[in-house]
């Protein structure tokens, strides 16, 4: 009996769709627990490449998997996701659950989110446009919509009707063609209520359930830290706790089920969509490190910016999430560098080292202090243990976990199931 929570210690795309996978073959419960179809998490078994919205990563390794109160629900999306993997072979039926207390998110959130994003005025945040914002708004409005909703057709007439009344303002702009009527939303949701039926179930009861039965339960995080409602670079986040203490709240488990928090981080650091980024590396350096990366988004595909290893960014990780190991993905990816340059600190206008600021004009004015590493210029896909690591790789990830003040318990080395290099093996059992 074990529990385990994986988050991103950066702005998100660390890999953790592949940890994940990982970490599910001794799973026997994965649980998403905050985000919705903004995220993309792409898994590659045998060569077939699995790319994941909102359905947790477990999936692939055929475990239950559960959607959890804290996630927003897309149901369009949802029922896609479950034909398209379902195409790929994977079986759904029986393995997956979702919330009744989850949010939906409704064909007005997505319209709202990318009117925003239109509207000059507004400041734009390069969202995924997926209505996550304005589904979040909603269930703090105490207007949302949610999955046990769908099962009491008046209660659920109301409130499409009465949450339609407030957001035409917002909708002005569209005709009566494209603003989704209530009725036509009402009776697409009632047919959702029956194709969804099967899958609800009371999350909290399933996982306290699933502990006191001795199993081990994966909590997957979506985004990342730097991308948190309340510790990311706020505004430019995500409108979702993506840290660990969301996995609580966004599932119904309490802090003292809790065994260990792995953070996941690249070996560098990437970003997409708008928002500060003070590690960027130089644009020659940066397009050949997105094209050996893959760095393209797995929802939007808009190119993701890279720069290099962010420590202040990751300790702040590291605290705001109390991390107990790190796992740095992408090693390979610098295996054509000459050198790679890490962030060791910030400092600031006087000079003077900061740690992660609040303000976006104080991280503005800070100004990142680099060490630089020869690369190894050898590949690094096959190596299994940290011996099998060129020198030069194996100095720079002991001064990334310095740095980090972090140990690190899993390095990856290529995109497979199979390319990573394990430090410690309670992280794969659960033994914390
Ligand atoms: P997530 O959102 O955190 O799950 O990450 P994404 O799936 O959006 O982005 C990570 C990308 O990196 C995916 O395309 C993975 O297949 C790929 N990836 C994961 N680990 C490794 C690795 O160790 N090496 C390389 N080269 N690619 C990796
Ligand atoms: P995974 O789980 C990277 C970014 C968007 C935008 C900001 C707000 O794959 O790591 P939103 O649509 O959430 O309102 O957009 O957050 N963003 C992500 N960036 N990976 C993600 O998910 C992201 N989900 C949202 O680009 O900057
Ligand atoms: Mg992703």
């Amino acid at each position: 009996m074990g529990s385990l929570v994986v988050v991103g210690a950066q702005w998100g795309d660390e890999g953790k769709g592949r940890v994940v996978d990982l970490l599910a073959e001794q799973a026997d419960v994965v649980a998403r627990f905050q985000g919705g179809a903004n995220a993309g998490h792409t898994i590659i078994v045998d060569g077939t490449s699995y790319v994941l919205h909102l359905i947790p990563s477990g999936i692939v390794r055929g475990k239950t998997c559960l959607i959890g109160n804290g996630v927003v629900i897309d149901l369009p999306t949802f029922f896609e996701e479950i034909e398209t993997i379902e195409k790929q072979g994977l079986q759904v039926e029986g393995k997956l659950l979702v919330s009744d207390r989850a949010h939906l998110t409704l064909p007005y959130h997505r319209l709202l989110d990318a009117a925003r994003e239109a509207d000059n005025r507004a400041r734009k945040i390069g969202t995924t446009q997926r209505g996550i914002g304005p589904t979040y708004v909603d269930k703090m409005m105490r207007i949302g919509v949610r999955v046990c909703d769908l099962f009491e057709p008046d209660n659920l007439r109301e409130k499409i009707a009465a949450n339609w009344e407030e957001k035409t303002h917002g909708l002005r702009h569209l005709s009566d063609e494209q603003r989704p009527h209530p009725d036509a939303v009402l009776e697409t949701y009632l047919g959702y209520a029956e194709k969804l039926k099967p899958f609800v179930v009371d999350g909290s009861v399933v996982l306290n359930d699933a502990r006191k039965a001795g199993k081990h339960v994966l909590f997957e995080g979506a985004q990342g830290t730097g991308l948190d409602i309340d510790f990311g670079t706020y505004p430019y986040v995500t409108s979702s706790n993506a840290t660990a203490g969301g996995a609580c709240t966004g599932t119904g488990v309490g802090p003292t089920f809790i065994d260990h928090v792995a953070g996941i981080a690249k070996a560098y650091t990437t970003r997409v969509g708008e928002g500060p980024f003070p590690t960027l590396m130089e644009p020659g350096i940066e397009e050949f490190c997105r094209q050996v990366g893959h760095e393209f988004g797995a929802t939007t595909g808009r190119k993701r910016l890279c720069g290099w290893f962010d420590a202040p960014l990751v300790q702040h990780a590291a605290r705001v999430n109390g991390l107990g190991s790190l796992i740095i993905t992408k090693l390979d990816v610098f295996d054509q560098f000459e050198e790679v340059k890490l962030c060791v600190g910030y400092t600031n206008s006087e000079g003077k080292s900061v740690a992660f600021p609040a303000s976006l004009a104080d991280l503005a004015k800070c100004t990142p202090v680099y060490e630089t590493f020869p690369g190894w210029n050898t590949s690094t896909e096959g190596a299994r243990s940290m011996d099998d690591l060129p020198a030069n790789a194996q100095a720079y990830l002991k001064r990334v976990e310095e740095v980090a003040g972090v140990p690190i318990s899993l390095v990856s080395v290529s995109p497979s199931r199979e390319s990573f290099i394990l430090l410690d093996e309670r992280l794969l059992s659960y033994a914390y």
